[in-house]
Parts: structure tokens; sequence; C-alpha cells
């Protein structure tokens, strides 16, 4: 692939970390976008995060609950804040942009509200699966969901980060 050939994005601000996972850094680009910049750029990493955003499509016109993807993009360095020293090599960055949730991980959640997210997050985990999805459970998958809290109830489950997810054949 050739990172040249995707559209640039110009974020208005510096893009500010906000997370991290093992595959990536999470940016925040404005009120409603981020975007996930992969630890490396080659050909791998590309088909990967093509599949993640692919998924990520499908599930989101399937009505799962998702941080809707809005796909590839290139990224200059200059328009990080901070970037791990190997990506300050490169010119420009392969990122997946994405909704940004507003939302807490599973334990950083009051306890009374845990079996409501055990809840919302297994029916969202049924409708990917009728639509052929399986994610995978694991320790990290418990920081691959955002809980949405309005007016001391759960509001609502949002899946993030398909990276490991597979499609059923
Ligand atoms: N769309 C989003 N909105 C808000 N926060 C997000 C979003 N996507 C990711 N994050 C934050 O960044 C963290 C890491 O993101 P993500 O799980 O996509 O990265 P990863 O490198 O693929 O992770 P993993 O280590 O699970 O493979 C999440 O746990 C969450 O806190
Ligand atoms: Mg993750």
């Amino acid at each position: 692939m050739d990172i040249n050939a995707l559209p640039l994005f110009e974020p208005l601000e510096k893009a500010t970390e906000i997370d991290h996972g093992k595959q990536g850094i999470i940016y925040r680009l404005d009120n409603h976008l981020c975007v996930k910049i992969r630890n490396r750029i080659n050909e791998k990493e590309y088909e990967k995060v093509q599949k993640e955003a692919g998924i990520a499509d499908d599930l989101y016109r399937g009505g799962v609950s998702v941080s809707r993807s809005l796909g590839l993009f290139r990224f200059s360095v200059s328009s990080f804040e901070t970037l791990p020293s190997p990506l300050n090599a490169e010119t420009f960055l392969l990122g997946f942009v994405q909704e940004f949730i507003y939302g807490s991980h599973y334990c950083d959640l009051p306890k009374r509200l845990h079996q409501e997210a055990e809840k919302k997050h297994a029916q969202e985990s049924d409708k990917a699966e009728a639509l052929g999805f399986r994610g995978f459970d694991n320790f990290y998958s418990t920081r691959n969901v955002l809980y949405q809290v309005e007016n001391d109830s759960l509001e609502r489950a949002v899946l993030i980060d398909f990276g490991l997810w597979v499609r059923r054949t």
C-alpha cells in the first residue's frame, strides 16, 4: 500500500494523546473525533487497520453500538503534540479516524452500575454475534468497551477497538 494515496487529515489544533493500547496511541482531534495511530507502519499494519475499519463500519450499519468509523487517513507528524520517537522519523503516519466516545471503562464505573453495564455489553456483543462477528474476551477486552452514564444510570455500552475481531465465514 502507499500511504500517500490516503487523504490527508489536517487537524485545526495539535492532536493530544488521550490513551494508548498495545497496537496504537489514541489522539483527540476535536470535540467529536479521535484517531488511532498505529505503532508501526508497514503492509501488515495497513491490512490490519483496513480490516478493523471495515468491521467497525459493518457493525455500525448493522445497528451495533460502536464508535463510528470515518476511515483511514494520513497525518503529518507535525500534527501531534508528542509522538514516540520511532514515529517521529516518519513523514506521514497511518491513522484510523473515529468518533470520540465520551465514556468510562468498566473499572471506573461505580460498582452499583456494574450489573447493568454487563447486561448492556452482552446485548451489543449478541447483536455483533448475530451479524457474524466475534470479539475476544481477555484481560484487555475490558478496556475495549466505553460506558456512558447519564443521571446516575447506565445509558449505553459502546464497543471500540476491533483490531482482534474476526468475521465468521
Ligand atoms: N473512539 C474512542 N473514543 C474514546 N476513547 C477511545 C476511543 N478509542 C480508543 N479510546 C481509548 O483508547 C484506549 C485504547 O484504544 P484501543 O483499544 O482502540 O487501542 P489498541 O491499541 O487497539 O488496544 P489493545 O491494547 O486493546 O489492542 C481505549 O481503552 C480508550 O480508553
Ligand atoms: Mg483496546
